[in-house]
């Protein structure tokens, strides 16, 4: 297996030493692609990032950035987009060029054209060289649900009710949770040079033993990663809890 696992105590933690590597990411490479990713969890890194921004230590301004994903049906007018998220969150205040930031129009309704128009801008921008992931409880990666097979490009997915549940959190109620979304593809995930997973808190413990340490199936999509040749897991101790337990970690927990 070729991934390695940074343990930090808490949330905080995790989040300086996720953006410790995109920061590193972006100083080698002042041209980076950067596969980006929404939730709750990447919330803290971006503030890193953007406070080492402001103070002049990483330079954005030739970077280019690829979003994992996007609810069909909304766009950046709607504060549940992840479009919108992204500029709150992130774009407005670091000095990336916007011109440079790319998402999947989720008020495309073509989605045939959509899943297509997204896959060539990723292949124009020649790969992405890090992509940060975080992960769903039932093990989705952007938004590649559990299934029968890996999905490989860009495609539109039907949300499980399980994701539907997790994400209502964002919502005013569950019905306004989109069913569909529009996702980057298991083989674009691998593609990216990098891989960087983040994960906190308990709720992930048991999916993240799963993803690295059981077997490689679509039924868990995070397990494809164990497949990677660069992959980096920066984990709170909640979340390594299970992996913990099971004797992997004993060394650094
Ligand atoms: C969403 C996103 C995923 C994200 C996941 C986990 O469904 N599409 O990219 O990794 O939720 O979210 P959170 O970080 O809030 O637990």
């Amino acid at each position: 297996m070729s991934f390695r696992i940074i343990v930090a105590t808490d949330y905080q933690e995790m989040c300086r030493k996720a953006a410790n590597i995109i920061s590193a990411q972006v100083i080698l490479n002042p041209e980076s692609v950067l596969g980006l990713a929404t939730g709750s969890t990447p919330l803290g890194i971006y503030r890193q990032l953007i406070d080492w921004c402001k103070k002049g230590d990483v330079d954005f301004s030739q970077v280019k950035t690829a979003n994992l994903d996007e609810y069909r049906g909304i766009g950046p007018e709607n504060d549940q987009s992840y479009a919108y998220y992204m500029f709150e969150n992130f774009f407005k205040s670091i000095n990336v060029n916007p011109g440079n930031t790319h998402i999947p129009d989720g008020k495309n309704p073509n989605a045939q054209e959509e899943c297509r128009r997204y896959d060539e801008l990723l292949r124009s921008l020649g790969g992405i060289d890090l992509q940060l992931l975080g992960i769903g409880q039932n093990g989705h990666i952007g938004f590649n649900e559990p299934s029968d097979i890996f999905e490989k490009g860009t495609h539109c997915v039907d949300l499980t009710q399980n994701t539907i549940e997790a994400n209502s959190r964002f919502f005013a109620s569950i019905d306004e949770v989109p069913k569909q979304a529009y996702t980057m593809g298991i083989q674009t995930i691998m593609m990216a040079d990098k891989v960087l997973l983040a994960a906190n808190g308990k709720a992930k413990a048991e999916i993240l033993y799963q993803s690295f340490y059981g077997p490689v199936t679509p039924k868990v999509p995070a397990s494809i990663l164990q497949m990677h040749r660069d992959v980096t897991v920066v984990a709170d101790e909640e979340a390594l809890a299970v992996i913990k337990q099971k004797g992997y970690l004993s060394r650094s927990l």
